[in-house]
């Protein structure tokens, strides 16, 4: 491989949240948060490098490479034709969720989300002032979460919904949505005049076996009804660069969108954000693939490894995202019980499952993105502390 990804890295005191010494003590292994422990592709290095030799950081322009940078690796990677004309620039995915919120729905408007899900999804709507609506996902017998298509129509069919929040891949069920999936979903949306906001923020990280299919993608007619949210920042590890983009096709939507940014004043483009945006949409694909042949490895030795040796431990088949869904539902502890056994026998810090909603008791997210021997390190943790219940 070009990238050493087998490189340990100590990430304590370097402004990172992950390893916060206030919350996680030098013996436990932080795997929560969705960041890698991997360095970003020499090729982002060396470009803030390059730039940061010059002595100047005043307002930057607003240059079209980024927008063109995002089209290339819709084009390249997914094979999906965008114009640059439909990137809209934020500092980060979530700021477009509030914005699609403010811009295509009224106070008191209901918004659809599929948990267990991504938690901002659910504090963004209610914070925002409005409905929060679920149709959860459900397992079925291999485990694996499905859409419940029924119970989807029902609440679509409210004359108050107006958007639907998807995560796909969705994280942290770690599926990714087939294109009967999405274009059942898309067919049920325009059916209902329903706005998809399809955050694809995790669209690199699919298995071998699935595909990414980014949702406007899929026709025209659901390119109209909807946007799609990327941002290179899972992939390389660039999330402290607040960088994120929606692609809007359609022209009013994305007129309603860019008022928004304008009311707030929300133009603040950084050029450190810019640089590795376009760099890693530009220069870096052979990183993406290197980094997906090293999570498989990690993904296949944390699933054989379970099966083995923890087999009270349920986990569907990883679809896609580095980030795996561990059901402990067998170990009849309450969530706060979990927890501290996890935290404090197993020395891991995971996320808390209950935090994705009401369907994530009994669970915990592990985040792999780390070198195969903190994840074999972990592991034995793991095991060791199990053994002694
Ligand atoms: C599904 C999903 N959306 C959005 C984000 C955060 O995106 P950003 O940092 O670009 O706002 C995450 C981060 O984990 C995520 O998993």
């Amino acid at each position: 491989m070009k990238h050493n990804f087998d490189e340990i890295i100590d990430r304590r005191d370097s402004e990172c949240k992950k390893y916060e010494r206030a919350v996680y003590p030098e013996d436990v292994i932080p795997m929560w948060i969705a960041d890698t422990d991997f360095a970003v592709p020499k090729e982002i290095s060396n470009a803030i490098i390059k730039r940061a030799q010059h002595p100047c950081f005043g307002y930057p322009i607003e240059s079209f490479e980024f927008e063109k940078s995002a089209q290339r690796w819709e084009k390249t990677r997914f094979n999906w034709d965008i114009e640059p004309e439909w990137v809209k620039y934020a500092n980060g995915v979530l700021p477009f969720l509030m914005y699609a919120i403010r811009a295509l729905s009224y106070p008191g408007d209901e918004v659809i989300i599929q948990p267990p899900v991504y938690p901002p999804f659910s504090a963004i709507v209610k914070n925002n002032g409005r409905q929060l609506i679920n149709n959860a996902l459900v397992q079925d017998e291999n485990g694996k979460y499905q859409i419940d298509f029924i119970d989807l129509e029902k609440k679509l069919k409210s004359p108050r919904a107006k958007l639907l929040f998807l995560s796909n891949p969705h994280n942290p069920t770690m599926r990714s949505f087939t294109l009967e999936e999405l274009t059942k979903i898309g067919e049920l949306c325009l059916k209902y005049s329903v706005i998809v906001i399809s955050d694809e923020i995790h669209c690199d990280l699919v298995y071998k076996g699935h595909k990414h299919i980014p949702f406007g993608s899929i026709n025209e007619k659901f390119a109209n009804i909807s946007m799609v949210l990327i941002n290179p920042s899972k992939t390389f590890n660039t999330a402290g660069f607040r960088t994120g983009a929606a692609i809007i096709p359609n022209e009013v939507m994305r007129k309603n969108i860019q008022i928004i940014i304008e009311d707030n004043k929300n133009y603040g483009r950084t050029i450190f954000g810019m640089l590795t945006f376009i760099t890693a949409y530009t220069e870096c694909d052979y990183y993406a693939d290197e980094l997906m042949e090293y999570l498989e490895e990690n993904r296949d030795y944390l699933l054989n490894f379970i099966k083995r040796n923890i087999p009270k431990i349920k986990i569907s088949e990883p679809e896609a995202t580095y980030l795996m869904w561990l059901d402990f539902r067998e170990f009849n502890m309450s969530q706060s019980e979990l927890k501290s056994f996890l935290f404090e026998k197993a020395k891991l810090g995971l996320n808390d499952g209950a935090t994705f909603g009401e369907e994530g008791k009994g669970f915990m997210r592990l985040n792999i993105a780390c070198p195969k021997s903190t994840l074999v390190k972990a592991l034995d943790n793991l095991k060791k502390a199990v053994d002694s219940l």
